[in-house]
């Protein structure tokens, strides 16, 4: 049976060579600890973990560790991630250390993957090459129900395809989560009327375990055409759990708040291969992975990595659809879409509801990016017979 293999960046104390230091990763994950122990028993070493390799990297080394397929449960993420991600971090000896990627054999991925990927959400806005254009509810917080709707409405006769909640707005008193579906969703079908077109409105379903996917049902039944999840506060499992259930029958938007905590120091942690890949599997049909330009840093190279994870062939599942967002407005689609490609989903809060003329304006500009950069003219030159582009480059400028 193929092993799990698992490659990590650390930097070892003076205590140890880099050798030893990357045997104890694989003895503390599989079937040792820091001594030798007595109940090791001779059949037990079948599970043993081995390093392939330890190479030098930077102020530190990458390893890779084979980890037997029979140490882990058929399914069980949270213990998948107990191995690859767990008391390794704590080491003594490790001054750092970060998971880079982790790659799963065909026994170890039950999963089905996503339920519509990029195929299946395309099909339900009715694109078929171009990039979508998604915007959150600004303020992320704060308005109530039918002034949450008013922003929806204005952000789908101005042209979005996408509009989701912030990742801090669930179920709080300023805005019951389902008066707020019954009030976006009605405003959204009087703009349908308008444009003949369907917008997608991702309700932010984030809860206690629980609860989630009863809360998810639920925004359903009020006519949620998509939910939303924060992945990392609450955990894979409640992905696995919302993607599983037959009664959850639509996309799944997938935000990652709290990942930066794991993914930003380059040496220590782990890094946003692993939770893509992990995403893809479990039934994400949307990730945030990160932007070129936007106002979160990220490495461009590594970006570019992990939206391939989302979108190469793997496991015979559909393509997650990677989504960029986090200070993105007009001014950058031109540097999004050169780097990241049309298979990506440009998303901007206050670079549309920032827009001097509002929100609807706001959406038009983003589309006149996205339009100027399929035609090959720069933002400037076709912003000169589009005024809505024009105004929001003279705000924020272009990069
Ligand atoms: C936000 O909520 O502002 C962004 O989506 C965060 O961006 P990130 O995906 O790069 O963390
Ligand atoms: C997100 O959740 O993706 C963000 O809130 C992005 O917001 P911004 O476009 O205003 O940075
Ligand atoms: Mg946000």
């Amino acid at each position: 049976m193929p092993d799990v293999i698992a490659t990590y960046y650390f930097r070892p104390d003076l205590s140890i060579t880099p050798k030893d230091a990357a045997q104890a990763i694989s003895d503390e994950e599989t079937t040792g600890t820091w001594t030798d122990i007595t109940t090791r028993l001779s059949y037990v070493k079948k599970l043993d973990g081995w390093v392939e390799s330890v190479l030098p990297e930077g102020e530190g080394y990458i390893t890779k560790i084979h980890y037997p397929a029979e140490i882990f449960e058929p399914g069980n993420v949270p213990q998948y991630l107990s191995v690859v991600a767990g008391n390794l971090f704590g080491l003594g000896s490790l001054e750092a250390v970060r998971l880079l990627d982790v790659e799963f054999p065909d026994v170890l991925v039950p999963f089905k993957g996503p339920k519509f990927g990029i195929t299946g959400v395309r099909r339900l806005i009715g694109s078929k090459k171009r990039p979508h254009i998604g915007t959150i509810i600004k303020p992320k917080a704060g308005l109530n129900p039918d002034d949450t709707a008013a922003v929806a409405y204005q952000a789908a006769i101005g042209g979005v395809d996408f509009i989701k909640d912030d990742e801090t707005l669930t179920n709080q008193a300023f805005c019951p989560l389902n008066e707020r579906v019954t009030a976006v969703m009605a405003r959204l079908d009087e703009a349908r009327e308008d444009t003949g077109r369907q917008v997608l409105y991702a309700v932010n379903v984030t809860d206690r375990a629980d609860k989630i996917v009863e809360r998810a049902e639920n925004a359903i039944e009020g006519g949620a055409n998509t939910v939303m999840v924060d992945v990392i506060t609450c955990g894979f499992s409640a992905l696995q759990a919302l993607a599983e259930d037959p009664a959850i029958k639509v996309p799944i938007h997938v935000h990652r708040t709290m990942h930066a905590a794991m993914t930003r120091n380059p040496e220590h942690g782990i890094a946003m291969r692993p939770i893509a890949r992990l995403v893809r599997m479990l039934g994400g049909d949307q990730l945030h992975t990160g932007t070129i330009s936007g106002k979160m840093g990220h490495d461009p190279e590594a970006l570019k990595g992990d939206n391939r994870v989302l979108t190469s062939a793997s496991f015979g599942m559909k393509m997650t659809f990677p989504v960029a967002s986090g200070g993105l407005h007009p001014g950058k689609v031109n540097a999004e879409l050169a780097g990241l490609g049309m298979d990506i989903v440009l998303q901007a809060g206050g670079g549309i509801h920032g827009h001097p003329d509002g929100t609807a304006a706001g959406v038009r500009a983003m589309r006149q990016a996205v339009d100027a950069f399929m035609a090959g003219m720069s933002a400037e030159e076709y912003a000169k017979d589009h005024y809505e582009l024009e105004r929001a480059l003279q705000k924020w400028g272009s990069s």
